[in-house]
């Protein structure tokens, strides 16, 4: 995952929270838009945050893992039906060329191959194995993963593993076999995007990564001093195993931040759930399908 585009009404604000609570760096800014990436990161951003009078994801952009994979991308993103606007060097800040299009729940999805290196705090030469010190709010290293809604989990699962190539790690299944979420991965990760059933073109949530679970802890407590509402946790996935907390910006969108999980195998075997033990998937300890979590998204 290379970037999330997200929209705001009160730009001064979220770059406020995203830098001072969040704990990334602000790297580039005009009068509209604003660009953030974590302490860990090589690339220009990770994070774009553009004024609108409305909350919403302008677009969320993966790395594609050669040059040449942008062209059979394309090709094949446009044997499904889908319609490709190629961006060239440019036109967009911190990358080259990249390929946008709307997957079929609705969502516009970038591919990028070049990205602008821009390096971590650490540097390449004799670094430290840790951030320095100082850093404000939580300061993850990276960004790892995002949940998009669909209202055909099914489709936009096909679309993910045929078009585009992404490995399903979990599955929900209701009681007629009908898929209600997938985990789907590139990266060896348990997921680098989700896909829940939900409304078309809603995102869920995005979320960044931490090193371990007493991180998750010390963001807990940063986010509570600093009067962020919590929405679930900290707690730990049954689905990807994961540890968690996810909670709210001052705009409504709803964070992440994750630790933990397993190293699938391109050929690991899926792991399936149930419906009605879906909230231990969810939230293992609290063991509920919470309506909240399942209803709010932007
Ligand atoms: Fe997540």
């Amino acid at each position: 995952l290379a970037h999330v585009d997200v929209t705001t009404p009160d730009l001064e604000l979220s770059t406020a929270y995203y830098t001072e609570v969040l704990g990334l760096r602000l790297v580039a800014k005009d009068a509209d838009t604003a660009y953030f990436k974590c302490w860990d990161e090589e690339d220009h951003h990770s994070l774009r945050l553009r004024y609108s009078s409305r909350i919403g994801m302008d677009l969320f952009s993966f790395r594609v893992e050669a040059e040449d994979d942008l062209a059979d991308l394309e090709s094949r993103l446009e044997r499904y039906g889908c319609e490709v606007r190629r961006m060239h060097r440019g036109e967009a800040v911190g990358q080259g060329e990249s390929i946008r299009f709307v997957i079929p729940s609705g969502q516009t999805m970038e591919l990028v191959w070049e990205l602008e290196k821009t390096g971590n705090l650490l540097g390449k030469r004799n670094p430290a194995p840790v951030p320095p010190p100082g850093l404000a709010g939580i300061a993850p290293p990276r960004l790892d993963h995002l949940l998009i809604n669909a209202e055909e989990v099914a489709e936009a699962h096909t679309f993910f593993r045929d078009v585009l190539g992404f490995r399903m790690t979990e599955q929900v299944l209701d009681a007629n076999g009908h898929q209600l979420g997938v985990w789907l991965e590139r990266s060896h990760s348990p997921h680098d995007v989700a896909i829940v059933n939900g409304p078309n073109g809603a995102l869920h949530h995005f979320a960044f990564w931490l090193d371990d679970w007493d991180h998750v802890r010390k963001a807990a407590d940063i986010l509570a001093f600093n009067g962020v509402q919590i929405d679930q946790g900290p707690t730990r996935h049954g689905v990807t195993r994961g540890n968690t907390i996810y909670f709210f910006d001052p705009l409504g969108i709803r964070n992440e931040v994750f630790t933990g999980g397993y190293r699938p195998d391109p050929d690991f075997p899926a792991i399936t759930w149930s419906e009605e033990q879906f909230g231990r998937g969810l939230f293992y300890y609290e063991n509920v399908v919470s309506q909240r979590f399942l209803r709010f998204h932007t």
